[in-house]
């Protein structure tokens, strides 16, 4: 197996002449993207550095999701204003979702920046550039359609471990009242399959072994066939199953209302489907949910995860939780303790709500206090956390297949991701590294789980077992 981190493509293997830094905020997608951004600028001799000190290109990739994210960009953007002072020939952007929602208010308070880029554009970084590097405080915020950046983006990829980040689908036309998303990643886009197969494939040509399909509405992909008819998320697993040397799909973030029969029932049928699915609830009460615009209410979502559940018994559940949402009482938040209690979520992210401007629910009667939001948020993470622990808990015994991405922090330890996503920690070689191992676990916590490989039990004897995973609950 070739090393992770080096690529095959000529370009890439010239030395990199200039440094550049990417900061990443918020979700997966902007970790992908900002990969990609790095894929894009490789070919103008631009290295990967992990420090803005001495860069030549820094790029400030942010999100937008909760406040404070302008604040933090200031705040950033101050500490780069001496590095520039040092080196002039030093370039900063930034990029992202604030970027897209404040560009020009960015170029007019804060002169150290050289430009602004939204994510539709990423391909056009290397003319950004070039143009900027002659002519200071140039501004794009170009809305160019997805397609177009998907294809102008290089076929090239450096990948840095055996999991790899792939974007399906961007965008959201959701419009739950608190977010911001539709309006700074616009409508809901779905690259063609052929596309998605063709990455996947260059990512395992590259020693990948698990694909993360990513989405701001992944399982509302409806990306164009070969014969040009939409497909769907399920069908698009199946065919990423296909491809020589994947073994692990995963997919987030899903909306509950397209969660699809076929969908459901793939992850009853196709082994390489990984058995943990993150599907956000925000809220277990009806009246709250229905002012958050997310067109469900709790009992179905209740039934759909008895139906996911159905189909796959050792499914691993992951969601996202507001509380305090303007108007929201305290049995409006019991409601949702009481929806978490009947679920038992595997993991879970859990958010003040955060007012944004321009969003409906940021002119709503009825915001909360912020100690009372504090006081909701503690109680929800007591109990998520008692959940987390239970369920890593309720692994010790079992015998896992663990994909290991890296080396531990104990000389001759190995870290991988068991199917539920949970780190393991394991005594072995690392030879193992990029491949699949059995694990028996033995002790757990609420962060990870640590065991014992299963002597015998790697990869050829996994491959040549039909059933990746074994379902014993
Ligand atoms: N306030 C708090 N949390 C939010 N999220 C999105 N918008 C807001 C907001 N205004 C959370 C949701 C979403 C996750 C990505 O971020 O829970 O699922
Ligand atoms: Fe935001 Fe709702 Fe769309 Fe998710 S589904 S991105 S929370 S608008």
């Amino acid at each position: 197996m070739k090393p992770f981190g080096v690529t095959e493509a000529p370009l890439l293997t010239k030395p990199a002449a200039k440094r550049l830094f990417i900061k990443t905020y918020g979700c997966q997608m902007n970790v992908y993207d900002s990969e990609r951004m790095a894929d894009v600028l490789r070919p103008l001799g631009y290295g990967m550095t992990d420090t803005a000190e001495g860069a030549d290109l820094v790029v400030l990739n942010t999100c937008h999701i909760r406040e404070k994210a302008s604040e933090k960009l200031y705040s950033d953007l101050g500490r780069l204003k001496p590095l520039k002072g040092e080196a002039p020939g030093m370039q900063i952007v930034v990029a992202g979702c604030v970027a897209q929602a404040e560009g020009g208010e960015i170029i007019k308070r804060a002169p150290v920046v050289d430009f602004v880029i939204g994510p539709q554009s990423y391909h056009r970084l290397p003319e950004l550039v070039a143009r900027t590097a002659r002519a200071s405080g140039e501004r794009l915020l170009a809305d160019f359609a997805p397609e177009e950046k998907f294809d102008a983006l290089p076929d090239a990829r450096s990948v840095t471990g055996p999991s790899a980040f792939l974007t399906v689908q961007e965008g959201c036309d959701k419009f739950c009242t608190f977010c911001v998303v539709p309006y700074t990643r616009g409508a809901e886009y779905s690259r063609p399959v052929a596309a998605i197969l063709a990455e996947a494939q260059r990512l395992a040509d590259q020693g990948v072994r698990e694909v993360v399909l990513l989405g701001q509405n992944v399982n509302a992909y409806s990306g164009l066939d070969e014969t040009d008819a939409p497909s769907t998320l399920a069908r698009l697993a199946v065919a990423l199953a296909t491809v020589p040397g994947l073994d692990r799909i995963r997919y987030t973030t899903s909306h509950p209302r397209d969660m699809a029969d076929d969908l459901i029932a793939a992850h009853g049928e196709l082994h390489a489907l990984m058995p943990y699915l993150h599907l956000p609830v925000q809220s277990g009460s009806d009246r709250i949910l229905k002012a958050m615009n997310r067109a469900h209410t709790a009992q179905s979502y209740l039934e759909l995860v008895g139906r996911i559940r159905a189909a796959r018994p050792d499914m691993a559940l992951s969601g996202d939780f507001i509380v305090g949402f303007p108007g929201e009482s305290e049995a409006d938040f019991e409601a949702t303790l009481d929806l978490v209690r009947q679920v038992r979520y595997a993991a879970a992210y859990s958010f003040k709500y955060s007012k944004r401007p321009g969003t409906p629910a940021s002119a709503m009667q009825g915001q909360i206090a912020e100690d009372v939001k504090t006081e909701r948020l503690a109680r929800l993470n007591a109990l998520l956390y008692e959940q987390q622990e239970a369920f890593n808990v309720e692994q010790i015994g079992r015998t896992l297949p663990v994909l290991f991405e890296r080396e531990g922090r104990k000389p001759g330890q190995v870290v991988g991701r068991s199917p539920y996503l949970q780190p393991v920690w394991a005594m072995g070689d690392a030879a193992l590294i990029g491949r699949i191992a059995e694990v028996r676990i033995e002790s757990a916590t609420h962060g990870s789980l640590v065991g014992s490989l299963v002597e015998g039990r790697s990869d050829p004897h996994i491959k040549a077992t039909p059933k990746l995973v074994e379902v014993a609950v």
